[in-house]
Order: C-alpha cells, then sequence, then structure tokens
C-alpha cells in the first residue's frame, strides 16, 4: 500500500474454480498473489486494499457462513471469522461486492490489478468502473489509470523473508526426500508410473503436493522437456530423469536428478552427467550478490560447450562454438528461473536492457542439462538418447549463496552410493 500511494486502491480476486469433468473440479489452487497477500485458502473471494482510508484500509471478500453448503463442501470462514483469523480491517459477503465496489473505486485516481488473468473479473472490474464513470456529473471522481498489480507485487515477491524461506526449505527438504525414494525404488523394467507414485506418495506423506506436473522419462523420454506421460517401460541400462519438487502453503522446490534404472551409469551416461554435474557447479560459482543473473547461464554455456568439443560431440575450435551457440543443439532451455510461490516465479531478468543483478533474498533453480536426441545421426550412435539434467534450487545470502536442495545426492558416484546403500 505504501508503494500505491495514497490515492490508489489495489483490487485482487481468489483463484476460481475450474471444473476438470462435468460437475467436478481441478484440486483447488488458491491465487499466488492473493494467496501472498492473505493466506486466505477458500475461493470465491476478493481483496481490496485502500490505502489510508479511515474505516479500514484491507478488505476481504468473502462467501458467507452457509451449514448446508458446509455439509457438502466443508467449512468457510465466513466475513467475521476472516477479521477474526487473518486480521482484515473489515470483511463482506461475496455478493455484496457489486454494491460495495464502486463506492470504494470513487475519488481514488489509480486501479492495480492483474489484467488478463481472468476474463469475468476483467469484465466485471470495467463494470465497476463503469458505474462511477456515469455518476461523473453528480461530482463522482472515477479513476483515470489502470495498472499493472504485477510492477508492484512481482518485485516484492521476488524478495523471500525468512518466513518465506523457512517454508521453501521444507518445500525442497520434503522433495529431497521424495527423490531418494524415486532412486531407491528404481529398479530395471520399473514403469515411470512407478517412480511418479513414489515422489508423489513422498509428498503427501508431508501434507504437500505436487509443485508442477511430475516429469520421469526414461530413457530417451529424458530428451523430451516437458514430457508428462509419464507411462513407458524403463528397460535395463536405461537412466531415467526426474524432474519433480513439492509445493508446500504455497512455496515450490524444483528438482531435477537423472539416475540409472539399474544402479550404474554407463561410460557416455557418466561422460555426459559429469559434464553437466561440472556445467552446475560453474553456475553456482556465479550465484552471489553483485553478480549478473545471466552470469550463471553464460558460465554453464562455456562449460558445457568445451565439454562438448572434449567428447568430440561438437567440432572446432571454442570461440567459435560459444560465439555461434552450437551447444543449442543439446542445451535449448536456460539455466534456471526465480522459484516462489509460482515454480516459474515472478520478477524481472533485465533491467534497462541488461542482466539485473544478484541480491540476497532472491531464489533461483541452476538446472544444466543435454539432451542428445534419439535419432540424431550426427554424432556417434553410443550418445543417442541420453538425456540428463541437474537442477537445484538456491537461495542467494549476504555474503554468498545457500542450495536449499543441497542435501540429495548430486555426482554420479554420490547417486550410485545412495542407490547400492
Ligand atoms: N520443472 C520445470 C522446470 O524445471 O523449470
Ligand atoms: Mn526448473
Ligand atoms: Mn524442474
Amino acid at each position: 500500500m505504501r508503494i500505491a500511494g495514497d490515492d490508489a486502491i489495489l483490487v485482487l480476486p481468489a483463484a476460481p474454480e475450474r471444473i476438470r469433468s462435468r460437475d467436478t473440479h481441478y484440486p483447488y489452487r488458491q491465487d499466488s498473489d492473493f494467496w501472498y497477500l492473505t493466506g486466505f485458502p477458500e475461493p470465491q473471494a476478493v481483496l481490496v486494499l485502500v490505502p489510508g482510508r479511515a474505516h479500514g484500509e484491507a478488505i476481504l471478500f468473502c462467501r458467507e457462513r452457509d451449514p448446508d453448503r458446509e455439509g457438502w463442501d466443508g467449512p468457510r470462514h465466513g466475513p467475521e471469522g476472516a477479521v477474526d483469523s487473518f486480521g482484515f480491517d473489515d470483511a463482506y459477503p461475496i455478493d455484496d461486492l457489486d454494491e460495495i465496489l464502486p463506492g470504494l473505486l470513487e475519488g481514488r485516481t489509480r486501479v492495480y490489478y492483474h489484467f488478463g488473468h481472468d476474463t469475468e473479473f476483467d469484465i466485471k472490474l470495467i463494470g465497476w468502473v463503469n458505474r462511477v464513470r456515469a455518476l461523473v456529473r453528480s461530482g463522482a471522481q472515477p479513476p483515470h489509470e489502470l495498472l499493472e498489480l504485477g510492477h508492484l507485487l512481482d518485485e516484492l515477491r521476488l524478495f523471500k523473508s525468512p518466513a518465506e524461506i523457512r517454508m521453501m526449505q521444507r518445500a525442497a527438504d520434503i522433495s529431497v526426500r521424495a527423490h531418494e525414494a524415486a532412486m531407491r525404488a528404481a529398479r530395471p523394467g520399473v514403469h515411470e508410473y512407478e517412480l511418479q507414485a513414489e515422489i508423489e506418495r513422498v509428498f503427501r506423506m508431508h501434507d504437500a503436493v505436487p509443485a508442477y506436473g511430475s516429469i520421469v522419462g526414461a530413457g530417451a523420454n529424458a530428451c523430451v522437456l516437458h514430457y508428462v506421460a509419464n507411462n513407458a517401460q524403463s528397460k535395463e541400462g536405461d537412466l531415467v530423469l526426474v524432474d519433480a519438487g513439492a509445493e508446500y502453503r504455497g512455496y515450490a522446490a524444483d528438482i531435477t536428478r537423472t539416475f540409472p534404472v539399474g544402479g550404474r551409469f554407463g561410460k557416455e551416461q557418466r561422460a555426459l552427467h559429469d559434464l553437466v554435474h561440472e556445467a552446475q557447479a560453474a553456475a553456482l560459482a556465479e550465484a552471489r550478490p553483485g553478480l549478473p543473473y545471466e552470469a550463471g547461464h553464460e558460465a554453464a554455456v562455456l562449460t558445457l560447450t568445451e565439454g562438448l568439443l572434449r567428447l568430440g560431440l561438437l567440432k572446432g575450435n571454442l570461440e567459435k562454438n560459444v560465439a555461434g551457440g552450437t551447444y543449442r543443439r543439446f542445451y535449448r532451455h536456460k539455466t534456471g528461473h526465480w522459484l516462489g510461490l509460482d515454480v516459474h516465479d515472478v520478477g524481472d531478468y533485465r533491467i534497462d536492457g541488461q542482466s539485473r543483478l544478484l541480491e540476497p533474498g532472491m531464489v533461483f533453480t541452476i538446472e544444466p542439462g543435454l539432451y542428445i536426441a534419439p535419432d540424431d545421426t550426427s554424432v556417434a550412435a553410443k550418445w543417442r538418447g541420453i538425456g540428463i539434467r541437474i537442477e537445484d534450487d538456491v537461495l542467494v545470502t549476504r555474503d554468498g549463496h545457500k542450495v536449499l536442495t543441497a542435501r540429495l545426492a548430486r555426482s554420479a558416484d554420490e547417486i550410485e552410493a545412495l542407490m547400492a546403500g
């Protein structure tokens, strides 16, 4: 509210419920911005922040108590419970929103709102603004600026508070255990969905849910970056790539490990795994305050290119290969992203055309990989169909960084030891 200023008003609806099939819904996930500011878990709610308003600045509209509905869908807080338990200054029934909101908009010059998320709500908001406009001749002052809420909130969400970091560490710890369970359950012939089940069992055992669709790709399926079918059977000699993270109290972890279903890396598998691990270490060395965010990606790319030349997967000299971006044949994605309430979290990566500098409290992933397509006849057959990614979650601290997921086996030796144990 301080950043928005006293002539502003902020409007944030809760996430809508979504139908999965006929009359059943997808599991409800609260909107990240709404959750960040309220901690209120219910759908059909709207937060309105009115800086400087004498009769209360933080107003919630939510569903009223309804014993009959609550018998079907579970308890609701109701406006009174919302004030008592969540600290809103005031709360009203959601059905009164239409009547009350135009009055709150009147006299405020700027409206902060996230356009384009929820089309139905976009239209309602425009309707409320129009209702105030219609009263101009009776002296009403309609808002005349509609601003992107993200500009304001994303920058706050990018810097994690100590309480948020505790939650993210918990999400990371649960995810580490889940990956360990998957490694222990691996054996030649295991289906991808069996490993997914191990992982998500551990999430649920610790009151967490998947932060995104778990990716479990055996053999060449590891080369599909957003593989989600998870229905193939592994075979002797396969690696399996598992990209899965828990969401705990809304906060995501995001981990990838690639391990041999039989417990031992083959020669080429190990060579590529070592190289990806080396690239991750190079990127990690760039994770400290004052360095550009993009330095990590550049370090990873340089290491990968050097290694691909050394292994004979690329030809020619280093300079030309780096300049020409030849690594992109085997590494199509960036080395990471901000992490928080959203797995690909909010926050600008560049400011005024330059990579932004790292600051304490930022959390991001470091996830280099190499993916040799199974039909890539330009490389020796022994490399084809190998896909590897290593992904960890990193907090920037005052004097460097902390890897939130550090406890999980990472090198080929560590993984083999864990699987043998
Ligand atoms: N799991 C999505 C990602 O690694 O970005
Ligand atoms: Mn990621
Ligand atoms: Mn991931």
